[in-house]
């Protein structure tokens, strides 16, 4: 693909545009922040192992039947995805209780929850992402039933094919955050699935192999992030 002008930069990834209308080229960065961009900082490397991540979870979620914007690897740094547009909705998926879910609700991090739980919250970085419900994204026409229905389904989906997966590696996946796209119509996944956006914790220790370790200042970060590459075999 012939990269051409820069779309977007967030604050993890830059998305440039390509010859191609419907490819886009996504370059994770090493940049981190937490707490609502108050909190600042470089995790060396981890744009590499979120990238690898990423697309070796989307790769296998893609086998399992759900769909992806993954289109292919280019370099360590950067993938060509399918240029969608977003649905302004974060899903957050939880199998066991920690961060936010702990501070609203008072519960002890670590408890494991009946079943999962799955929460909206309103990608609007001035409103500071607001949680939300399917009442709101009705209302507000952030996305149509069927969408939300399909958005529901691969939550639950990936939920299930990345626990079990993780769990091999000696893994246990806490909770996430996806976001979906639409793409000539049809729900995808898109973003990123990677410790950033994920929480891991060691089956036997409980010890976080995710960006937890940055937000909470308990060292080893590089390490924990090359960790979850390793047992991934890449
Ligand atoms: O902070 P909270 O406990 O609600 O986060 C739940 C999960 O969603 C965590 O794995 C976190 O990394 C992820 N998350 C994210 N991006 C956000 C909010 C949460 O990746 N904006």
């Amino acid at each position: 693909y012939q990269i051409k002008g820069l779309l977007y930069e967030g604050k993890a990834k830059k998305i440039y545009e390509t010859d191609n209308p419907d490819i886009v080229i996504m370059e994770y960065k090493d940049d981190a922040t937490a707490f609502d961009g108050t909190k600042r900082g470089t995790i060396r490397e981890k744009g590499i192992v979120n990238n690898k991540v990423s697309n070796h979870f989307f790769k296998l979620l893609e086998s399992k039947g759900i769909p992806t914007h993954f289109v292919e690897e280019i370099d360590e740094r950067r993938t060509a995805v399918k240029k969608v547009e977003i649905v302004p909705v974060e899903i957050i998926v939880r199998n066991i209780a920690a961060g936010s879910l702990c501070n609203r609700l008072g519960l002890e991090e670590g408890i494991v929850l009946k079943r999962p739980i799955l929460e909206f919250c309103y990608k609007n970085d001035a409103l500071h992402d607001p949680q939300i419900n399917q009442y709101h994204i009705l209302a507000l026409e952030l996305a149509t039933e069927e969408e939300v229905d399909r958005i529901v389904e691969y939550s639950f989906k990936t939920n299930q094919v990345l626990r079990e997966y993780l769990k091999e590696v000696n893994i246990d996946l806490i909770d996430f955050k996806l976001e979906f796209g639409r793409y000539k119509g049809n729900i995808v996944l898109a973003d990123e699935i990677s410790p950033d956006t994920c929480r891991f914790w060691d089956v036997n220790t409980k010890e976080k192999l995710d960006k937890d370790r940055f937000r909470r200042d308990l060292g080893n970060v590089e390490e924990a992030y090359k960790e979850v590459l390793k047992r991934l075999g890449l």
